[in-house]
């Protein structure tokens, strides 16, 4: 989509520059005073303007917290509109607030992602499972919510969530300092990335001697609402996961933008 909007672009440029041989020619005799051709140069605008929004495809981001996910398909070119049923100030985009499984307005859409809550399979609350404290699993209801609208879709969670055979992102396949493995289901073949890289370690310099730089593990883990300490500032956090517009919390419960702007790639020629 986004070479289908530079062409677009180009051809306008090159009608304009046809037309009028060159931009001053263009801005003495046109601008200032050809009326008719004013006319016709702001409905080429306009027409092109509006060309290029209907053209974006329209992805429906549930689950959507403050846009981790969005923020990589908006940058792949998709149109997002997020749903969550918390208020998100901080989400970049088009937002309703409500139940996305109570979303009746998914016709206009042309693929949707879902993120459901993890906290049912993820490490951080293992012990308050095993103590018998119970969260909520969505993701047996999204899917079916998903297969029945008939999209193409893809189903976010934590790596020891049961997606149904799904494609395994982390952080080291796009040179993050996180590896926050995730699972994504498709109805589509997502294929993995094939490249790994090791990241250099973090250094720290030393509190009683700042000549003193010391190496740190090479990837943040980003969890947990602890004081703004080694391994849990917010400043680290934000450059590891790509995302610099949300707060701590919000931040915990997202993805790096790098995985869906990764799945966007084979997503956009479905639409
Ligand atoms: C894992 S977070 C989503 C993170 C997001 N994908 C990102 O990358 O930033 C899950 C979100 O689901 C929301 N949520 C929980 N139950 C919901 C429901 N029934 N309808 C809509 N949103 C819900 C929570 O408020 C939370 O923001």
């Amino acid at each position: 989509m986004g070479l289908i909007r530079l062409c677009l672009v180009g051809l306008i440029m090159v009608m304009l520059m046809g037309r009028v041989g060159s931009v001053g020619w263009f801005v003495r005799e046109v601008c200032l005073q050809d009326r008719w051709l004013l006319g016709w140069f702001r409905t080429v605008l306009i027409v092109g303007g509006v060309f290029v929004v209907m053209s974006s495809p329209k992805l429906l981001d549930l689950f959507s917290g403050a846009g981790g996910a969005a923020m990589g398909y908006h940058r792949a070119g998709f149109d997002v509109t997020g749903v969550d049923i918390c208020d998100q100030p901080n989400y970049p985009f088009r937002f309703v607030q409500r139940d996305a499984l109570t979303a009746r307005f998914i016709n206009g859409y042309d693929v949707i992602h879902a993120s459901p809550p993890c906290q049912n399979y993820c490490w951080s609350t293992a012990r308050h499972r095993a103590e018998g404290r119970e969260y909520l699993d969505l993701i047996g209801e999204t899917r079916e919510f998903l297969v029945e609208s008939g999209k193409p879709y893809v189903i976010e969670n934590v790596s020891t969530a049961p997606l149904r055979y799904p494609t395994f992102l982390e952080g080291t396949m796009f040179g993050l300092n996180v590896i926050r493995r995730r699972g994504f289901e498709t109805n589509w073949w997502l294929p993995a990335p094939d490249r790994r890289r090791r990241m250099k370690p973090i250094m720290q310099q030393s509190k009683r001697d700042p000549r003193i730089f010391i190496k740190k593990s090479a990837y943040c883990t980003v969890a947990g609402n602890g004081a703004d300490g080694w391994s849990c500032r917010l400043a680290d956090w934000r450059v590891a996961m790509g995302i610099d517009w949300m707060n701590r919390n919000e931040i915990t419960q997202a993805i790096p933008p790098a995985y869906t702007e990764y799945i966007s790639k084979y997503l956009i020629t479905l639409v």
